[in-house]
């Protein structure tokens, strides 16, 4: 990739990705469910390859140049995600299986251990269930008890609900940092500071930030912090928890095993330091490695200029969608403060329906609930469709959902009049 000003950035970018140039129904692929999974550019795709073709080694075990490589690469990439969001140590840093393992890790690590009943865990409505089931689980377990923060008219995080909330009761506060459906980008280091004055934690859920802002946990001040690598550029099954260095120290493990062990007897044993201590087992090693890959690439074109690009991607999304008849976007109507998707819908038609006839016209995009239920409750919406937007996505390809978007909508406009 070789990044020039006079370009867009996706022109720039898609010859990375080679899945991008294939025809899907005789037409061009235009992807755009990139909130449920990015694609992978080839310097992902080759480290992957790399690793099993000269590397492949178990980690932190063996003594020969094999393993100590593949330990080099693993331990390699935790400093590379450590930069990237800023932590203050690399022990800060726990490779998990994605965001829900890591949000399960603090449920099962530290909920157990610290919530008493009647304490208070403060969600809000937009969670995915990934942040909500968890506390679900880990609340009848305790007998903490779950608080939503509602949104405001405008679809947004209600900060004055949220601050009502807050009491010297709440323990925990959990919220995702973009909503996966309403688009919003939520005030979390506003939240944290609010909640830190009350003495609570705040765990944010940032699977749908990491991988298109500029995340700084340090100044954000979270107490812990999620991402999932599938959506950032990353292979499936390799995400990340940050936590404060004491307050990780201060947990017990959540799963034990291989690798998470100082001394074992028979009878009892002692863990390993952090960030060991919480990646119990072999872990998922050439994925780690190819996270560190998928954080060089995107560091490589730098995230304020992927966050400056995808801004002005959005608000031609949003303008053009607003030409559709009866479309009802959700969320934030203002393009600036929203991330780069949005979910719709369109008069009766069923969002299945959409999406079956824009794959007929090679666009991808999602519809269902998107593991948002109880938000698509709230809004009063079965289901919406939902086009989410990437760094490698055109104009013209939003022009070419579009057009096939409005032939949809007039189709099924004309059958149920
Ligand atoms: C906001 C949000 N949180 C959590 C997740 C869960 O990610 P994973 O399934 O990789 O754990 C998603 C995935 O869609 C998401 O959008």
């Amino acid at each position: 990739m070789t990044i020039t000003q006079e370009k867009p950035l996706a022109a720039n970018v898609r010859a990375d990705f080679p899945i991008l140039h294939q025809q899907i129904n005789g037409k061009p692929l235009v992807y755009l469910d990139n909130a449920a999974t990015s694609q992978k550019p080839i310097a992902v795709l080759d480290t992957l390859r790399h690793y099993y073709e000269f590397d492949n080694a178990n980690v932190h075990r063996g003594v020969h140049t094999l393993s100590s490589r593949a330990t080099d690469a693993y331990e390699g990439s935790r400093d590379k995600v450590a930069a990237f969001v800023n932590a203050a140590s690399r022990q800060e840093i726990i490779f998990t299986r994605n965001a829900t393992e890591a949000i399960n890790l603090v449920g099962y690590s530290w909920g157990v251990a610290n919530l008493q009943p009647g304490d208070e865990i403060i969600l809000t409505v937009m969670e995915h269930h990934s942040n909500l089931i968890p506390w679900q689980l880990i609340a009848q377990r305790t007998g903490a008890v779950l608080k939503f923060v509602e949104l405001t008219e405008s679809e947004e995080f209600d900060f004055n609900h949220f601050k009502s909330l807050l009491s010297d009761k709440t323990r925990l506060v959990a919220v995702v940092h973009v909503s996966n459906t309403l688009g919003c980008i939520n005030p979390v280091k506003e939240i944290c500071a609010e909640a830190h004055r009350d003495g609570a934690k705040v765990l944010i859920d940032a699977s749908q930030a990491v991988p298109h802002l500029q995340v700084d946990v340090q100044d954000m001040d979270c107490d812990w912090l999620v991402a999932t690598g599938h959506k950032m550029c990353g292979p499936t099954g390799i995400g990340f928890l940050y936590g404060k260095l004491e307050l990780l120290r201060s947990m017990p493990p959540f799963l034990g095993g291989g690798e998470m062990i100082a001394d074992v007897f028979l009878d009892h044993s002692t863990y390993a330091d952090l960030p060991h201590k919480f990646e119990a087992g072999t872990p998922a090693i050439s994925e780690a490695i190819a996270l560190g890959a998928a954080v060089d690439y995107l560091t490589s074109i730098g995230m304020d200029t992927i966050h400056a690009y995808e801004q002005q991607l959005t608000d031609y999304l949003l303008e053009q969608l607003e030409q559709v008849p009866t479309i009802r976007i959700y969320g934030p109507k203002n393009g600036r403060d929203r991330a780069a998707l949005a979910a719709f819908t369109a008069g009766d038609v069923h969002p299945h329906d959409l999406s079956t006839i824009l794959d007929q016209a090679g666009v991808a995009i999602r519809a269902g609930h998107h593991c948002t239920q109880p938000l698509h409750r709230y809004l009063g919406a079965q289901s919406t469709a939902r086009a989410s937007l990437y760094f490698y996505n055109t104009r013209e390809e939003i022009d070419v959902f579009i057009a096939t978007l409005k032939e949809a909508v007039e189709f099924f406009g004309s059958i149920f009049g």
